[in-house]
């Protein structure tokens, strides 16, 4: 849990998939708030964690199941608001007296229309141009609700779509407020936050001022150090740390021979130069692709990089002399402990890249500065660290780096073509001005020859593959739809001013059922 002056709203889970939707709506109200699952909240828990109100999360449970989830009861006599979304209310209802029935014929899928039935604070601004329309899961239903209750919206199936308990300000939805399809429902926990009196006081200057005073409360005079990648994470939290504790912190930029063009030259300058930051610029060009020669399957390259990473790390950092801490950029979704109903571990599909085991392995302890932020509110916070924008804005690139984009064997060869024709094809992109639409492009050098004819010669070159596509969080994912003029021009440029490349294709897979990257 963390300690933070302001007053937090609790989100307790119950493993709904779009229960951080609902933690990003209250972000955007700049409200602080946290999600736990059910099962790590307790009394204990709730009085530690004192917060202004309480959000039960929906869940693909069923109240009715025996040892089906449940909040503490002590969530009922707090004194402050709860709202209830979906198996929320169900589990609520259940709780205080209502009652839940399944199925037959009340189950409803998708968009719904909400009538409403009197006046609702938690309701301002709906129903200003008649029904609304908002989003429906649920198999199970209320049938009878709990004393005290009343409602204040019904749909076509649901005839207790909205209900609340005034007096003890309980509050209770079918529908899932946080989703997209329903297109007023940020304005709903708006309407919550303001009852339970919040004053939107999570703003990214304040969290910089805390963030800083937490940072110096932890270090002390401490030496610190950290990966810097180059990537928004990474660099926002150096720039933080850096403002908190000036020298004390050193940065270790490992140039591993498989980043983009120019992108070394670039941090160094950034961080070195402009920011003034010791910075380590580790060369290990060598190293990484002397280890990676002759290999071509995917999991053992990314085994072996995250392997030398570690070993390069380790081995510049024990250069620092006498550091305690170990800064890394882990943002709030890798922290968010996810229930699981399934119970079975997940398929590894790849072995992402990071540091993990380092802490332990060097006796560090950890600086995140980052733990409690989205990525779009790092994002914010490099604008307010007043990181340029075009750094802020860059495309996610993979640990692995172009390793991944090099399927089969990766030679120097290959390499040097890849990034000439990833310059051009982010060059075209930019020139377009498509970049900010797109989530992440790169191309791809394929393992192959083909033949060509350039002037009157044939030519015998890699053929290569763009990929762009749009996507949130980089867990699903779309091709993008470029027009036939933008891919056209772009093959002819690549082709054209890049030796070594006689042939582009594009990717138009989605994720599922491929991945972003090709490896
Ligand atoms: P995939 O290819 O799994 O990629 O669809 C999803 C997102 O994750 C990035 N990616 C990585 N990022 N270390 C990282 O830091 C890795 O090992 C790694 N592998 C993939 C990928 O670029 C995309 O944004």
């Amino acid at each position: 849990m963390t300690d933070t002056s302001h007053t937090r709203l609790l989100i307790i889970d119950f493993g709904s998939q779009v229960t951080q939707l609902i933690a990003r709506r209250l972000r955007e109200a700049n409200t602080y708030c946290e999600i736990h699952p059910y099962n790590k909240v307790d009394a204990g828990f709730l009085r530690r964690f004192n917060p202004g109100a309480v959000i039960l999360s929906g869940g693909p449970a069923s109240v009715i199941d025996e040892g089906s989830p449940r909040p503490p009861k002590e969530v009922f006599s707090l004194g402050v608001p709860v709202l209830g979304i979906c198996y929320g209310q169900q589990v609520m209802m259940q709780m205080l007296g209502g009652k839940v029935e399944s199925g037959h014929g009340t189950a409803e899928f998708g968009r719904a229309y909400v009538t409403p039935k009197g006046n609702l604070p938690l309701l301002d601004g709906w129903f200003e141009d008649g029904d609304e329309q908002v989003w429906m899961s649920h198999g199970d239903h209320v049938s009878a609700i709990a004393p005290g209750f009343e409602v204040f919206g019904t749909s076509p199936n649901a005839p207790y779509a909205i209900i609340a308990d005034t007096s003890r300000h309980f509050y209770a939805v079918q529908f899932h407020p946080e989703v997209h399809h329903t297109p007023n429902g940020a304005r709903l926990y708006q309407n919550f936050i303001k009852l339970a009196g919040f004053t939107g006081d999570w703003t990214m200057g304040a969290y910089r001022e805390e963030a800083i005073q937490k940072i110096r409360a932890q270090v002390g005079t401490a030496k610190v150090i950290c990966g810097l990648s180059g990537g928004v994470d990474s660099s926002v939290a150096a720039v933080l740390i850096h403002e908190a504790i000036g020298d004390q912190l050193t940065c270790v930029f490992v140039d591993n021979g498989l980043l983009r063009q120019n992108e070394a030259e670039e941090v160094v300058e950034m961080f070195r130069d402009h920011y003034n930051m010791p910075l380590i610029h580790a060369d290990e060009r060598a190293l990484f692709l002397g280890e990676l020669d002759g290999v071509s399957d995917p999991e053992t390259k990314r085994k072996i990089i995250g392997k030398l990473f570690i070993d390069v790390f380790q081995k510049h950092a024990a250069g620092v002399g006498g550091a305690e801490f170990l800064a890394q950029g882990t943002l709030y979704p890798d922290v968010i402990e996810s229930v699981s109903f399934s119970g079975g571990p997940s398929v590894t599909i790849k072995s992402h890249h990071n540091v993990g085991g380092l802490p332990e392995k060097m006796g560090l302890k950890l600086v995140e500065p980052l733990r409690e932020l989205f990525k779009d509110e790092v994002r914010a916070l490099g604008r307010e660290l007043g990181l340029p924008a075009s750094f802020i804005g860059r495309h996610p690139f993979p640990g692995p780096g172009l390793a991944i984009r090099c399927p089969g064997e990766i030679t120097r060869e290959k390499l040097e073509v890849l990034r000439k024709a990833d310059a051009v094809y982010i060059d075209q992109i930019r020139k377009h001005g498509l970049y900010d639409e797109i989530w992440q492009a790169f191309v791809a050098i394929l393992p192959v020859r083909t033949v060509g004819v350039m002037g009157d010669g044939r030519t015998y070159d890699f053929a290569c593959a763009l990929r762009a596509v749009t996507s949130v969080d980089g867990m699903t994912a779309d091709y993008y739809p470029f027009t036939h003029e933008f891919l056209g021009e772009t093959a002819t440029r690549i082709i054209n001013e890049i030796d070594g490349i006689n042939r582009v294709t594009y990717d138009i897979t989605s994720k599922p059922p491929g991945t972003i990257e090709w490896e």
